[in-house]
């Protein structure tokens, strides 16, 4: 089998999951590179050492990110940087020829959205990004309950992602309070990505926002007392009209101290589902049929652990076959779309028709299944 050799750009917080089982985890890809614009964090993460003293990760270098860019082995760049450079990031990488894998959200705007799926397109490569999640066996589990018939025909879901914010955690928390950032664009990805998995694309929305504070105080140990600008929405609440007639309800927030709320459920004519955390890869996945009570279902699928980097190394298996992949720039793009149009019908107190579709994406294959 051909292998994938990946390069990261943004070694920040989540690049080390990503590095960790773009390594190890899959058989398709190898990690190569990391990149920074800052070179220090690169090389930090390149010379990480074992317990025993020696490198943990042998293959990967450190490089500048022209240099990895420029790197001809190099065919997918992962970019991990923040969300207000991931247009330009993944621009560079597709004009310097290669496929790009980027973190959510896709990028800021719409219109930067298309002009990534044309480009790739012109220049036939790859582009699309996170979450990946939804290929894991968690939601994979619960597509083929839907698929399979068990709640029958679906006729609304909720999805609730509520918390307090970052700042208590994040080393760098600034971005979600930023555009790109709130709540929706952080969250939402998983939630929208899951439910357009799950139900197909979006046709119609409405929402209506708020923010409780208009600027933030770190409580992390490393940040302690920093104050940061709020320059997004940090509560949104939307309404969606799926294409098949389905309806469901979003909110996504970061002005709620705790909640009860669960994470995704469906309900059809027959029963109903709950959808395990969309964050997360595995269950549980509980189904109830008609007056039944819920039951946890075994699940189906391969992936249940935190498999950050399925995407790309779906991404690389399509590259390798000529085939589709499931984590694609039209589904990122429709759901940048949506998490826009909640925003948009706010402000004109407006529905807002969604202009783009994207078809369901393909299911991964069940059982045991390595990429
Ligand atoms: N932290 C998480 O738990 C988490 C989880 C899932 C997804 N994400 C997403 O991953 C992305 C990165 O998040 P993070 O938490 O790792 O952020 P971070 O701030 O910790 O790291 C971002 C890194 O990108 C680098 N960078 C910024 N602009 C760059 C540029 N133009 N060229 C090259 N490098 C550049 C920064 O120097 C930094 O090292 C974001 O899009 C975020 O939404 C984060």
């Amino acid at each position: 089998m051909q292998i994938i050799k990946v390069g990261i750009i943004g070694c920040g917080n989540i690049s080390s999951i990503y590095i960790e089982n773009l390594s190890n985890m899959f058989k398709g890809v190898k990690l190569v590179a990391c990149a920074d614009i800052d070179l220090s964090r690169a090389q930090a993460k390149a010379e990480q050492l074992n317990d025993d003293g020696k490198v943990k990760y042998p293959d990967l270098k450190a490089m500048t990110v022209d240099e990895l860019l420029a790197d001809p082995e190099i065919q997918i760049v992962v970019n991990l940087t923040i969300p207000v450079a991931h247009h330009e990031v993944a621009k560079k990488a597709i004009l310097a020829g290669k496929c790009c894998y980027n973190e959510k959200p896709l990028c800021l705007s719409r219109d930067q959205a298309q002009e990534l799926v044309k480009l790739a397109d012109e220049n036939k490569v790859l582009v699309g990004g996170a979450p990946d999640t939804f290929m894991g066996a968690g939601i994979q589990t619960c597509a083929k309950i839907i698929n399979d018939g068990w709640i029958g025909k679906p006729i609304s879901a909720t999805a609730f992602m509520c918390c307090p914010g970052h700042e208590s955690w994040h080393p760098a928390p600034e971005f979600y309070y930023l555009p790109g950032g709130g709540p929706m664009f952080d969250m939402g990805p998983y939630y929208l990505t899951a439910l357009v998995n799950l139900l197909g694309p979006v046709a119609k929305v409405a929402g209506l926002t708020a923010r409780a504070k208009e600027e933030r105080v770190c409580t992390s140990e490393l940040r302690k007392g920093d104050v940061m600008p709020v320059d997004v929405q940090t509560h949104v609440t939307g309404l969606m009209q799926f294409a098949s007639g389905a309806t469901g309800t979003i909110i996504t927030s970061f002005d709620v101290w705790k909640h009860t709320l669960p994470c995704i459920e469906i309900h059809g004519t027959q029963g109903s589902l709950s959808v395990p955390d969309p964050n997360c890869f595995g269950g549980p996945v509980k189904l109830c049929v008609q007056r039944s009570d819920f039951k946890e279902m075994p699940l189906s699928h391969s992936y249940a652990d935190n498999s950050r980097g399925l995407g790309v190394a779906d991404m690389a298996r399509a590259l390798r076959d000529g085939d589709a992949f499931r984590a694609n720039g039209q589904l990122a793009s429709h759901v940048l779309e949506l998490m826009h149009a909640f925003h948009d019908s706010s402000d004109s107190g407006q529905f807002v028709n969604i202009q783009s579709v994207c078809d369901q994406p393909k299911p991964m294959p069940s059982g045991m299944y390595v990429l």
